[in-house]
């Protein structure tokens, strides 16, 4: 990339992996520089495979940002529809729903469904049901009027009972107390076929295409989470220009220069090499706290396969963690520093924060309380990042740090991507196909046996009868 031409130098992420050096933790703990060097040819011919796979078309994902008569569609549906109705509820699960929250909660006001409606710039409140708890359900139902109310249904499958149960569960209750009621209602489903696709045709439904080649937890680029954040206001152009801006940064095949190779390289080698086999995402944000839960269903869905894509038994991944400070230095952090050397750690450092908070100087006298005067909570925050780095490294602890100059929507844009690409990359490491989820599939299909879909007969017969003969242990 031409850093001469680089207008968006002021909001690169960038990343400090310093502390996982053996220069800094010990040479038993950190990993050394001739390891990295190790890697760099394996890196190349990585990278040399992803960009044919790309070409070729079986990395779709990396291509979502780049699609402009998409995002002009996304843009006109939800101009049309968000000022209309006062309440916008988003039904899916896993990947058709993590995308959703992590960005509204990233980019929107951390207060937004109570604020008047001009503060939310005449947008609809914002709630997501990606469970099947018949108590958030029945809460939701309790105060949603259906008349008022804009539901988007997204599975990319159609299938998945979680989803389609309070699918049909609002599609019941908006029929029977609205006369338009399909006008409240927007799908989005598999491009190609799916029943959910079949159901909008023959309802009348508005449609969104979900691309054929996208699995859910990469598909937050496309209208899965497009849309709703284009509903609550947020500014999907700049989103995509940020993560078109990554997509630059990391086409570089040297493991020096791209972030996202290097990132990669860091946990196969704490991985592989030191067994610490947890990796900690702790950002220094509430705002990014659901980012986190997006970052561990990519992590863990992608990477925790039975199978090499040799087809041998590896039982391979490493188990995401979610932390966020400062709260969890209260918690966890005690476990991080001097319990087992299980765990490798990545803060998110914020630059600036939208607002600083400065702090009155009351209460002379009261050692506790009177050195806060004339700081802010912006200082405070970004001490404990910093003293919270230091301690962890002090007792050994591998940690790397993501440097974000400050939240909008270019740099989650940027950090999506990057992720995004450091599981497609630690997938090729650690040589298991990223973009399938069997051990998820085989949940879904026991379900439909268990609640008697048609076509799961002999499969409900199987289990009832294992049931029937086991013995259970109860007390
Ligand atoms: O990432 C994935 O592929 C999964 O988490 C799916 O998103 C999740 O299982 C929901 O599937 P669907 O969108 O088909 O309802």
């Amino acid at each position: 990339m031409d850093k001469s031409k680089d207008l968006h130098e002021g909001m690169r992420l960038k990343l400090d992996f310093r502390n996982v050096l053996e220069s800094q933790v010990g040479t038993e703990k950190g990993i050394t520089i001739k390891a990295i060097e190790n890697m760099e040819d394996t890196v190349r011919v990585i990278d040399k495979k992803l960009k044919n796979d790309r070409a070729e078309g079986r990395l779709q994902f990396m291509d979502l940002p780049y699609q402009e008569v998409v995002v002009d569609k996304i843009i006109s549906l939800a101009n049309e529809k968000a000022s209309n109705h006062e309440n916008f509820l988003v039904i899916g699960i896993g990947g058709s729903t993590w995308g959703s929250i992590a960005l509204h909660t990233a980019l929107s006001h951390p207060y937004y469904n109570l604020l008047p409606k001009y503060k939310r710039g005449g947008k609809p409140r914002f709630f997501v049901i990606d469970n099947c708890d018949p108590d958030e359900t029945a809460g939701l139902i309790d105060i949603l009027d259906p008349k008022k109310t804009l539901v988007y249904i997204v599975s990319k499958s159609g299938a998945t009972p979680e989803p389609m149960a309070n699918f049909v569960k609002f599609y019941g209750i908006m029929k029977n107390s609205i006369e338009q009621y399909a006008e409240h209602f927007i799908i989005a489903t598999d491009e190609v076929d799916s029943v959910l696709r079949r159901v909008a045709k023959e309802e009348g439904i508005r449609c969104l295409d979900i691309p054929k080649n996208v699995s859910g937890r990469f598909s937050i680029f496309s209208p899965v989470s497009l849309f709703p954040a284009a509903v609550l206001g947020i500014d999907i152009e700049e989103l995509l220009s940020g993560a078109r801006y990554m997509d630059k940064i990391c086409n570089e095949s040297d493991v020096w220069q791209n972030p996202a190779y290097m990132f990669a390289v860091l946990e196969y080698l704490s991985l592989t090499k030191k067994e610490y086999n947890i990796s900690v995402l702790m950002p220094y944000s509430r705002k990014l706290r659901h980012i986190v839960n997006w970052y561990v269903q990519l992590w863990a869905e992608s990477l925790g396969k039975k199978e090499s894509r040799n087809g041998e038994i590896i039982n391979a991944g490493s188990t995401p963690l979610k932390a966020v400070g400062a709260a969890d230095q209260h918690s966890l952090l005690q476990l991080f520093n001097e319990g087992p050397f299980d765990k490798s750690i990545t803060f998110i450092k914020i630059g600036h924060y939208e607002n600083e908070v400065a702090i009155p100087c009351l209460f002379s006298g009261y050692n506790e309380l009177e050195y806060f005067g004339g700081h802010s909570l912006e200082e405070l925050i970004k001490t404990e990042q910093i003293a919270t780095q230091l301690a962890l490294t002090h007792y050994k602890r591998q940690n790397k740090t993501i440097l974000l100059p400050e939240i909008n929507a270019f740099t989650i844009g940027e950090l999506i991507y990057f992720y995004e690409l450091v599981t497609t990359v630690m997938g090729e490491l650690l040589n298991v196909n990223a973009f399938d989820q069997p051990g998820v599939e085989e949940g879904k299909i026991l379900t439909y046996a268990l609640m008697g879909r048609k076509g799961f007969e002999n499969r409900k017969k199987e289990i009832t009868n294992k049931l029937i003969k086991e013995k259970t242990f109860i007390l």
